[in-house]
């Protein structure tokens, strides 16, 4: 029979993987807890006007990308294409700004995006998110863009750039909007299709457009950071003065724009080399405007995301160390029916204590459950038969060294092990 396979653009994380993710999700959530932010789970679908209204009608992603359609009951679903929405309208849903400004929340989100697929974009992929709402300090910007790095240093990431961009408010923005609009009319015709429509609309879209026609007119538009009113070019800079307060490189680069339509202000990406084509780690910025545009009050906010398959990429590639998995620390071979039921109580008994143990679960000879235990890296064995139990003896063999205990099985067990385990310097439990 045909074998069904994975989705393109989906990935299983294997067993000898996940510890990994593990290892760098414990780094996040403790940096996100070190910085007051709590963790929050949204729904993976939601109604698909809420993606259309704050990601924007003219980006890619709700133009192209969607995973949109209809369930049995009729609406309009989408399958988040990024964590960002949802978090804002639980924060709405739930009050969740009575709590106290300003509101922090952390999150781990799948997205899913119809893209096409290379290596660092995927069609489901993972975020680890931050938003923050209620503030509009620039400090709140260094905070989470130091939240970010806190992360990669930790994770002992190299060679990351900081770029940061301001793109203003929507009155800077309205003559930035014309002037765009003005410069990219005389291309009008060598715009793809997708940015002929955004000309009219959203000209700062095709700043952000895939197509290397497209990107090569961008790159002699005019640049936000000469439209910027006094607040913002004044916010801008306090970022950067908080920024070099504590130490945090960065370059300016008046081409980000970011490819979602609620940023304002401040925007930035950590940028990898170790990525190929697709080498933005962490994005995020400001999105002042977007808790009033969804129908709460007006709420300064601001934010970021990195993907985790990027991240990892970047690790593999510059071969970071992470900790060895947990290994099985004694394994029980059997012989015979009594002798099984014997070495399942143990195990049971020693896993209470936190001690890794495993036995045979498939009646297979002496010789073979051996295999096993060398197969699963067991750092101690020990063999229960007829004669072990009639005399309540066995040994216990360090697998590495071969060195040989006798243990009293009518003593205390786990008291025993953990005695050798301690006799033999193996500090790994
Ligand atoms: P984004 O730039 O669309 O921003 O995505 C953030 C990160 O997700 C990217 O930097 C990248 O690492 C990862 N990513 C995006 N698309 C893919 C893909 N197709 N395959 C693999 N990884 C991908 C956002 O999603 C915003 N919600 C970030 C944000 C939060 N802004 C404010 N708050």
């Amino acid at each position: 029979m045909e074998l069904i396979k994975a989705q393109k653009g989906t990935q299983d994380i294997l067993p000898g993987q996940s510890g990994n993710w593990q290892t760098v999700e414990d780094v996040m959530r403790d940096e996100a807890a070190l910085h007051g932010f709590g963790e929050i789970r949204t729904p993976v679908f939601e109604d698909t006007r809420l993606f259309q209204r704050s990601v924007g009608e003219t980006t890619d992603v709700v133009q192209k990308e969607m995973y949109t359609f209809n369930d049995k009951g009729g609406r309009s679903i989408t399958l988040r294409p990024e964590g960002t929405a949802g978090v804002v309208r639980a924060l709405l849903e739930h009050a969740l700004y009575n709590n106290g400004l300003p509101v922090k929340m952390y999150y781990f989100t799948t997205c899913y995006r119809y893209e096409n697929t290379q290596a660092g974009r995927l069609r489901e992929f993972h975020q680890f998110g931050a938003e923050l709402f209620g503030s509009n300090s620039p400090s709140t910007d260094a905070e989470l863009i130091g939240l970010a790095k806190g992360i990669f240093d930790r994770l002992n990431i190299q060679n990351l750039r900081l770029e940061i961009n301001s793109i203003g408010c929507p009155t800077c923005r309205a003559k930035f909007y014309d002037a765009l609009k003005a410069y990219f009319a005389q291309y009008q015709d060598e715009l793809c299709e997708t940015c002929r429509g955004r000309l009219e609309r959203n000209p700062m879209r095709i700043l952000d457009c895939k197509s290397p026609v497209c990107s090569k007119i961008a790159a002699g538009a005019p640049k936000i950071l000469d439209y910027l009113c006094d607040d913002c070019k004044a916010h801008f800079e306090q970022v950067q003065t908080y920024l070099n307060a504590v130490g945090i490189e960065y370059t300016v680069n008046p081409t980000i724009v970011r490819g979602l339509d609620y940023y304002t202000n401040t925007v930035f990406e950590f940028i990898s080399n170790d990525l190929g084509a697709q080498s933005t780690l962490c994005g995020g910025g400001r999105y002042n405007g977007l808790v009033e545009e969804m129908g709460g009050q007006k709420m300064p906010a601001l934010g970021f995301a990195m993907g985790i398959e990027r991240l990892m990429m970047v690790m593999e590639k510059q071969k970071i160390e992470m900790p060895e998995p947990k290994r099985c620390d004694l394994f029980i071979a059997s012989l015979g029916a009594a002798a099984h039921l014997e070495a399942f109580k143990l195990a049971a008994e020693l896993r209470k204590s936190s001690i890794m143990a495993a036995c045979d679960e498939n009646d297979r000879g002496l010789k073979a459950q051996m295999k096993y235990a060398d197969k699963i890296g067991a750092k101690y064995s020990m063999v229960l038969g007829d004669d072990e139990l009639a005399n309540q003896s066995a040994e216990l063999k360090n697998m590495e060294t071969g060195e040989k205990k006798k243990i009293n099985l009518a003593g205390n067990f786990v008291e025993q092990f953990v005695c050798m385990q301690t006799e033999q310097g193996d500090l790994a439990f």
